[in-house]
C-alpha cells in the first residue's frame, strides 16, 4: 500500500484538514475577542503559534490510533484486513450493525420452465460451494414453477448473494418477502437445503394446498413472512423454526 493510501486509510488527511478549519476558526473568534479587550499583539501571536503546534499532534493522533466500535485503539493493535472507515462510521452513528449482526432475507420467484432435481441439484451444487464462505445458510423450496428461500447471514453477504440471484436468467419474478435482523441463524446447519414439492406425497400436498392455495396443481407460495414460516414448519416439523422475526 503507498503512503498516500495509508495515510488516507488512516483518516490523517480528513483530520489534518478538519484541525486547519477548526484552528482558524477559534483563531478569528479570539482575534475579535482579543481587539475587544485591547489583548496586546504577542498574546494573539502566541495562541496562534500554540494552535500551530498542535497541528503535528493531531496528525501523530489519527495515524497511531483508531475509534473502533470496542473504543479508541492503537493503529497496531488493529486488525488491518478490516477497512478503518466502515468501524468508524458504525461506531460514531452508535449503529448496531456491526460486523455480527444477523439478518434474515426471504423471496420466492417464477422458475423459467418446469422445475425438476436437476435443476434444483445445480443450484444447491453452486450454492453449497460460495454460501459457507459467504457465511450464508438457508433454504431452497421449489415447486414446479416457483422458488421460495431463505437465505441467512451479514447484511452484506446476503446483499451480494441476492444480488446475483435474482439476476440469475434460470428464474424471474423475483419477489423480495422481507429483509430482516435475526438473533440467530434457523438453518445454521445448511449452507443451502433443497427441498422439491414435485416429489411431494399426495396427501401433503394436498394439505399445503388446502392451507396456502394452488397455482396450476402446486402449492402456491406465500408473499408473506409469518405465512412462509408457517409453510417451512411444515416441511421441516424437525427444525423448530418458529415464527417470522423471532
Ligand atoms: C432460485 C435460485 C437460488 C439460488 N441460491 C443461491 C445461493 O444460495 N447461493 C449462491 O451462491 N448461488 C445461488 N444461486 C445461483 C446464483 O444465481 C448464481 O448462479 C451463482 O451464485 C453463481 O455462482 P458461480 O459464479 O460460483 O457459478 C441460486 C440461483 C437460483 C435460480
Amino acid at each position: 500500500m503507498s503512503l498516500f493510501n495509508e495515510l488516507k486509510r488512516r483518516n490523517v488527511f480528513k483530520v489534518g484538514i478538519g484541525y486547519v478549519l477548526i484552528a482558524w476558526l477559534v483563531a478569528q473568534v479570539l482575534q475579535l475577542i482579543f481587539e475587544s479587550f485591547g489583548t496586546p499583539d504577542w498574546a494573539i501571536k502566541t495562541v496562534l503559534v500554540l494552535l500551530a503546534a498542535g497541528l503535528p499532534f493531531a496528525l501523530f493522533f489519527a495515524w497511531a490510533y483508531e475509534m473502533t466500535p470496542e473504543g479508541l485503539k492503537r493503529e497496531r493493535d488493529l486488525d488491518r484486513s478490516q477497512p478503518i472507515t466502515p468501524q468508524t462510521i458504525k461506531k460514531l452513528k452508535g449503529s448496531k450493525t456491526s460486523a455480527r449482526v444477523l439478518n434474515s432475507l426471504i423471496y420466492k420467484s417464477r422458475c423459467k420452465g418446469l422445475a425438476n432435481w436437476d435443476l434444483v441439484n445445480s443450484i444447491l451444487a453452486s450454492s453449497t460451494q460460495n454460501n459457507p464462505a459467504n457465511g450464508i445458510t438457508g433454504v431452497l423450496v421449489a415447486s414446479e414453477t416457483h422458488f421460495l428461500q431463505v437465505l441467512e447471514g451479514e447484511f452484506e453477504a446476503l446483499n451480494a448473494t441476492f444480488e446475483r440471484i435474482s439476476h440469475d436468467s434460470r428464474h424471474d419474478k423475483v419477489q423480495l418477502i422481507s429483509f430482516t435482523e435475526i438473533e440467530e441463524r434457523k438453518f445454521g446447519d445448511w449452507a443451502m437445503h433443497g427441498i422439491g414439492l414435485f416429489d411431494l406425497n399426495q396427501e401433503l400436498k394436498f394439505r399445503l394446498c388446502e392451507k396456502f392455495g394452488e397455482d396450476n396443481g402446486n402449492v402456491r407460495f406465500p408473499s408473506r413472512a409469518p405465512e412462509v414460516m408457517e409453510l417451512l414448519n411444515i416441511l421441516f416439523p424437525k427444525e423448530q423454526i418458529g415464527t417470522a422475526g423471532e
